[in-house]
């Protein structure tokens, strides 16, 4: 199948420092993948050079000719005295039409928010919105660099259901960077690890079981692993009710001896 980005060799220097090298990575139509890593391990520069909008030093980064293509930064600087509303944000830079507006936020969840004010929404409603302004232009794949970022576990399962629901309705690949190996592992097809290279990659199991994987997270993660399947075994993954506290508590982890294993 063809794909719709492809990186040979990838390398990228950022301030005289080499931030990526040697990255082969491609996307195919419909994929969720998810790029895990340490802080600073370049999965925000990986997502930019996917984009151009960084320049790589070697290698090369090919995209499907006429890709439509949405991406959702890490960090979008909005100002907090800034009046506006969600749907005057999502007409920009370019104004959709009111039936399309309301399909993308419904798609994202945020059927009700067109007319707050931006500033007031809480961090799960701005990731929503965020998702939405993203959905405008019917992308064929979607690059979200930590999505999930300041929601709690329930918040992020529920996330992750809604990014693995918009692709088998539309098609939409995914690629996103995500730091919650235990929710990613419900969603994602691949996991790619990254430390300045591409450690390992494969179905989440297996990265996970990965000794590149243990050597950069620790086996701690076996253990959030372990809960993943604890929680999903009994269909408590997608569970919105905040009270259950093995949702918060890694320490108390079941033990899975397959997934502490080496
Ligand atoms: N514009 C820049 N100039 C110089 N160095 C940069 C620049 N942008 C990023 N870097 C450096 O490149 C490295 C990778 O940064 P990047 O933002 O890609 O990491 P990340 O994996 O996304 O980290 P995090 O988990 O904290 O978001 C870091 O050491 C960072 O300091
Ligand atoms: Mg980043």
């Amino acid at each position: 199948m063809t794909a719709l980005i492809t990186a040979s060799s990838l390398g990228v220097r950022l301030g005289g420092r080499r931030v990526l090298h040697d990255v082969d990575f491609r996307i195919a139509p419909g994929e969720i993948v998810t790029v895990v890593g340490p802080n600073g391990s370049g999965k925000s520069t990986l997502l930019r050079s996917l984009i151009g909008a960084v320049r790589s030093e070697t290698g090369t980064v090919t995209r499907k000719d006429g890709l439509r293509l949405s991406y959702v930064p890490q960090r979008l600087q909005i100002d907090p005295s800034l009046p506006m509303t969600v749907g005057r944000f999502l007409d920009l830079p370019t104004p959709a039409t009111g039936a399309a507006r309301q399909a993308a936020l419904a798609e994202a969840g945020a059927g009700e928010l067109p007319a707050r004010q931006l500033a007031d929404l809480s961090g799960g409603q701005m990731q929503r919105v965020l998702l939405a302004r993203a959905l405008l232009n019917r992308p064929e794949l979607l690059l979200l660099d930590e999505p999930t970022q300041g929601l709690d576990q329930p918040g992020s399962a529920a996330f992750y259901q809604r990014i693995e629901a918009l692709r088998d309705r539309t098609g939409c690949a995914i690629l996103m960077v995500s730091h919650e190996l235990h929710v990613v592992m419900s969603a994602s097809d691949r996991v790619i690890c990254l430390n300045g290279h591409i450690c390992c990659e494969g179905h989440p199991e297996t990265v996970a079981q990965a000794a590149e994987y243990r050597a950069l997270f620790g086996s701690g993660t076996g253990g959030a692993l372990a809960l993943y399947r604890h929680e999903h075994d009994h269909g408590h993954a997608h569970d919105h009710d905040h009270g259950h506290d093995h949702n918060h508590d890694h320490g108390s982890a079941p033990r899975h001896d397959h997934a502490e294993a080496g």
